[in-house]
Formats: structure tokens, C-alpha cells, sequence
């Protein structure tokens, strides 16, 4: 009996030890472990933990070399990145394997052509610099991030142009963050707008030219009046858009509006041609 207690304290003792030991070594043990563990054929590994209290995230930083290997040749995985962040896409192999339609995309980050869909010729170098695209654009490429993100597997970022060595946003990446930031507020400014200026009824015939009119239902916003077209001119902007105004709003200053040449001021549809 008192043999069976003194291996009982034996015991306790060990397991308070080991206890200690992974609290104090905790960090050093899961980077030793992830590192015995993870993919061999990247060296260049550098492992982050997003947040203590969660789970374990591990993160890698890719350089471009890096991820030019993830490309599906020889059964390697496949890789994408878009403005900076890696995913592996290879459980949509029917899209990004070899020979397939947007193979183009793997082992790279090539931003810009999820916008502009030019998908051979291609300067390396220019190939996420997507500061100079539209406003808009910009939110369709984040879209597409976001995509990514929703539907496969997030891995890391790649060093460069977003992310630095460290894998800390560059300042090319703050810019890129504002002029995004810009984008959104602009659009939901627009969004705004169109609730008061509802976009007019639109076709064009050979004979005809273009034809605009309002309606109580014309831009998709149900309401009790039907307004009179009018070219309306955002702040900052040098094109229009047909808009439906009702009589209160003719004389606003919150955005620039025009009459349609040849079309009375209160008509409520109107008939133009452009050479
Ligand atoms: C800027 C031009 C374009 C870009 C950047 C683009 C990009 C992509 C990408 C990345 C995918 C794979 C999505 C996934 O992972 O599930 C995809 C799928 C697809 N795209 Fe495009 N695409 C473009 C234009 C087009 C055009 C013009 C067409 C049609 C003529 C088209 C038809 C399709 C179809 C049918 C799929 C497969 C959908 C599915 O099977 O789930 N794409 N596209």
C-alpha cells in the first residue's frame, strides 16, 4: 500500500513538471512542431500566430519563389495570391490546374488581371500594382479576395508589394487600404443619391437614337412620383448619368443638373442622338 502511494506522488510530481515545462517552453514546442511538420518543399518559413487566445492559426510568409512552386507540376499544390494574401485553390483544379482556363493565376499574384482579364501578356512586375485602377474596380477585386477567402484555404502572405519580410503591411498597402476606403465611401455616396435621383428607363434604337423616360418604378426604386429626366453630374465627376428628378429637387446644389437638349423641362421622356 504504501509502495502504491509513493509512485502515486512519483507521478503527480512528473506530470506538475511537464506542466511547467509546456507552459513556459509553449511557443518554442508549437514552432517546433509545425516546423517538423510542414511542407518541405518551403524552406523560407516564417510562422505567426494571429492571436494567442485562438486556436493555433499558422501563417506563412511566401516569397515569390516561393509560391511560383505551388503551380500543380509534379503534384505540387496549388497556389494563388491576390493583393498580397496566398491561398491554396486546389480543390478548384478543374479552374487552376495545368491546362486549365485560369491556370494563369497560380504561383503568382496577378491582382490586376482579375479586372482587367489579360491573361498573357503579362509584366510580372506590374501584375498586382492596382493602385491606378478605377474606384471601382478596386471593390471588385476585394470581392474577388473575399471570394478566396469564403471558399478555399487562406496560407499566408507574400512579401512585396503588400506585405513586408516581417509580413507587416507595406505602405503601399496603406495607400492601396485608402484609396479602397475612398472607393466604398464614394459608392455608398452614389448608392445614397440614387434613392433621391433614381436612375431613368433607357434604350436605343437605329432610327431613334436613345431614349430615356421615368416612371414610378424606373432604377428598380418604387415611389409615388415619376419625375423628369435630367443628365446628373456627380461632384468630381465628368460623367453623367440619366436620372429621375421630381419638381423640389430641380433647383438642388447637391449634384449638377442638365436638361436634355430639344426635350421640354417637364417631359417626362426624351429623345437624343449622339454623333
Ligand atoms: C476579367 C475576366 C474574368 C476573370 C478574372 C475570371 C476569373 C474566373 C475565376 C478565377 C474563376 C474560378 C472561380 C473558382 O475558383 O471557382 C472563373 C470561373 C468561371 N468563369 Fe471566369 N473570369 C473572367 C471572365 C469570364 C468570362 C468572360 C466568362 C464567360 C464567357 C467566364 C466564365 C467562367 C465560368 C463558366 C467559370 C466556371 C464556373 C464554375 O464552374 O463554377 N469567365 N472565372
Amino acid at each position: 500500500m504504501f509502495e502504491f502511494v509513493k509512485h502515486l506522488f512519483k507521478l503527480q510530481f512528473l506530470l506538475i513538471v511537464i506542466a511547467i515545462f509546456t507552459g513556459v517552453y509553449y511557443n518554442e514546442i508549437i514552432n517546433w512542431a509545425v516546423h517538423k511538420y510542414a511542407d518541405p518543399a518551403s524552406e523560407s518559413i516564417a510562422i505567426k500566430f494571429q492571436n494567442p487566445e485562438e486556436p493555433a492559426l499558422s501563417e506563412r510568409l511566401f516569397t515569390r519563389d516561393d509560391l511560383a512552386q505551388f503551380n500543380g507540376e509534379n503534384d505540387a499544390p496549388l497556389y494563388l495570391a491576390i493583393i498580397g494574401t496566398v491561398f491554396d485553390v486546389t480543390k478548384g483544379a478543374k479552374h487552376y490546374g495545368p491546362g486549365c482556363a485560369y491556370n494563369f493565376f497560380v504561383g503568382r499574384d496577378a491582382s490586376v488581371s482579375f479586372i482587367n482579364g489579360q491573361f498573357e501578356k503579362f509584366d510580372e512586375d506590374e501584375a498586382d500594382d492596382v493602385v491606378t485602377l478605377r474606384p471601382n474596380d478596386l471593390i471588385s477585386l476585394e470581392n474577388w479576395q473575399q471570394f478566396y477567402r469564403r471558399e478555399y484555404v487562406y496560407k499566408g502572405k507574400l512579401i512585396g508589394r503588400f506585405y513586408d519580410k516581417n509580413g507587416e503591411p507595406t505602405s503601399y498597402n496603406h495607400k492601396y487600404m485608402m484609396l479602397l476606403e475612398q472607393a466604398k465611401a464614394a459608392k455608398a455616396q452614389a448608392e445614397q443619391l440614387r434613392e433621391v435621383y433614381p436612375d431613368c428607363n433607357i434604350e436605343w434604337s437605329v432610327e431613334r437614337g436613345s431614349h430615356v423616360w421615368c416612371t414610378t418604378t424606373s432604377g428598380g426604386k418604387q415611389r409615388e412620383w415619376v419625375g423628369y429626366p435630367r443628365q446628373l453630374f456627380e461632384i468630381g465627376a465628368n460623367n453623367f448619368r440619366c436620372a429621375c428628378v421630381q419638381d423640389k429637387d430641380l433647383d438642388t446644389t447637391e449634384v449638377m443638373l442638365k436638361e436634355y437638349e430639344n426635350c421640354a423641362p417637364h417631359a417626362h421622356e426624351c429623345y437624343y442622338k449622339v454623333d
